[in-house]
This record gives structure tokens, sequence and C-alpha cells, in this order.
């Protein structure tokens, strides 16, 4: 049976629909140029960068526009969300930015070749620790040997929630599905070295969110 959707803050009316079909989400807004501050470093020189999850698709347009020597492939899980990546991409009207595809994260991978970054916002949480480890075993398969995989979100660490908002929110979609909330930072590094992935980076980024960044190889 199809889930229903989970109610996140963006979810329904904070989204913005505009006139051209592209959604707008103000989370999407709020935590882009901070994101893409820290991503910089990690974009490849050239090759193909994979966005897990794109949702709304305004990151991965913004991202096309900045590094335009990188081929910038947007993917989701939702055949919904397809529409509104395709207007973004209408909107940016740059040729490095490809069309959309319907990709599960913690499916099966296929080989794209010279695949430099995989990027994802906010997706850890709303998945499953069972799903989570594919996703990552994915990556791990999935990169090119150096390339980089960029975890954006939030987490708990040492054991506790950050903030009394992340703890409550973890109980809002804990109560919606109970395999699924908040990853332990330290959970996410064992799966990453299990996997061959090398912690490069963690950093505190705007309300008690993290950017993870991990490396295939040393
Ligand atoms: C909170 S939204 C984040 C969207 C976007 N990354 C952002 O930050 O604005 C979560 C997105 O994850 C997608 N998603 C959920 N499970 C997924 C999976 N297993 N593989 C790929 N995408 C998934 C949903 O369809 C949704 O678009």
């Amino acid at each position: 049976m199809t889930q229903p959707p989970l109610k996140l803050p963006d979810t329904g009316p904070m989204t913005t629909t505009l006139p051209d079909g592209r959604l707008s989400a103000p989370s999407a807004i709020r935590n882009a140029a901070p994101i893409f501050e820290r991503l910089a470093q990690y974009v490849p020189d050239g090759g193909m960068a994979l966005e897990l999850a794109s949702g709304t698709g305004q990151h991965i347009a913004g991202l096309a526009q900045a590094h335009p020597d990188v081929a910038w492939q947007p993917s989701d899980l939702s055949d919904e969300r397809m529409a509104s990546v395709l207007a973004w991409r209408a909107h940016v009207g740059v040729a490095n930015l490809r069309a959309p595809i319907q990709f599960d994260a913690s499916g099966t991978w296929p080989a794209w070749p010279d695949l430099g970054l995989v990027y994802v916002v906010n997706l850890f949480h709303l998945i499953s620790q069972l799903d989570a480890k594919a996703v990552i075993g994915g990556a791990a398969n999935g990169l090119a040997a150096g390339g980089h995989f960029f975890i954006y979100g939030p987490f708990r660490t040492d054991g506790a929630f950050r903030s009394d908002g992340d703890e409550k929110f973890h109980a809002s979609l804990a109560a919606q599905d109970a395999a699924i909330g908040y990853k332990d930072l330290e959970w996410m590094e064992a799966a990453f070295c299990a996997n061959g992935l090398s912690l490069v980076a963690v950093c505190e980024m705007p309300a008690n969110n993290l950017v993870v960044v991990v490396r295939k190889g040393t």
C-alpha cells in the first residue's frame, strides 16, 4: 500500500507553487546559501554530480548555474516531484542540468560514469536505518575513486538531540512511521567506514543541522 505523504514543516501550504509549475520550499531557500558555500570545495572540476531526493529541484538548478563544467543529475523517489524539477530546469535554461530521473536512493544504483559528487539534503531523517544503510552503500559503489558524498540534515550527536525542536520533529516523524527519524552521527560514521568511505568533515550549520562529507578511498 502506498504510504501517505509525511507531514513535514514545508508540506502543503508552506510550499509555494509558481505560475510556471516550480515549487519553492522556504527551507530550501533558507539553507541554500550556507550549504552552497560549504559544498563549493567538493564540486569536481568536471564529470557528473548526482542529487538524491531533489524535492522541488531549486537547489540543483542553482548549483548547475554556479558550476557549469559539471553535469548535474537531479533525482527523486517521487514521480510528483519531476514536474517541479523540470520547471526549474526550464527556468534556469543551462545545458549542464540534466532532466530529472525517478530514483529510489535506497535501491539499486545504475553505473554512472565519472560520478565525482553525490549531494543530498534532508533525506536521512525521513528513511529507515535499513534504507539509510542502502543509500550509503549505493553512494559508495556509485562514486568514482576520490569522489565525495555531501550530506546535509539534522542528526543526533553524542546520543542526544541537538535541540528541543529536533526532539519534537523526530517524535512527529516517528509517530507517523516508527522506522524513520533522526540518525545518530556515530551510527552514520560506522556505516561510512563499513563501506570504504572516509570522513572528511562535519560542519555545524544554521538551525542545528550538520554537513557531513565523506570521500571514497582514503
Ligand atoms: C524534505 S524533502 C527534501 C527535498 C530537497 N532535498 C530539499 O532539501 O528541499 C525529502 C525528499 O526526499 C524524497 N525521498 C524520500 N525517500 C526517498 C528515497 N528513498 N530515494 C530518493 N528520494 C527520496 C521525497 O520524495 C522528498 O522529495
